[in-house]
């Protein structure tokens, strides 16, 4: 069982971050893209946070992670790299 439990952590490449609403950190960095921006929103949208409460820690850190990944991403799109090919 230990085993089958790896293998789809590795295959899927996810982490849970809310075991009681099974949100992963995928979830998360989808929302963010969406436009989540707060913990607040992670729970309206995904239910974070709403049942023991003891994810809440992991969900900011998530949360802080995706914005950051997705304002490098965003600021990628802009940089003179990625407009050299828009003329
Ligand atoms: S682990 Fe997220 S509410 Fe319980």
């Amino acid at each position: 069982m230990v085993l089958t439990i790896i293998r789809i952590r590795v295959h899927n490449g996810c982490m849970i971050v809310c075991v009681c609403k099974a949100v992963s950190d995928r979830h998360i960095r989808t929302a963010v893209k969406g436009g989540a921006s707060s913990l607040r929103d992670l729970t309206r949208d995904l239910g974070v946070g709403t049942c023991c409460g003891k994810c809440l820690p992991e969900a900011k850190s998530a949360l802080a992670a995706s914005l950051k990944a997705c304002d490098s991403s965003r600021s990628n799109l802009f940089s003179p790299a990625a407009t050299e090919f828009a003329v």
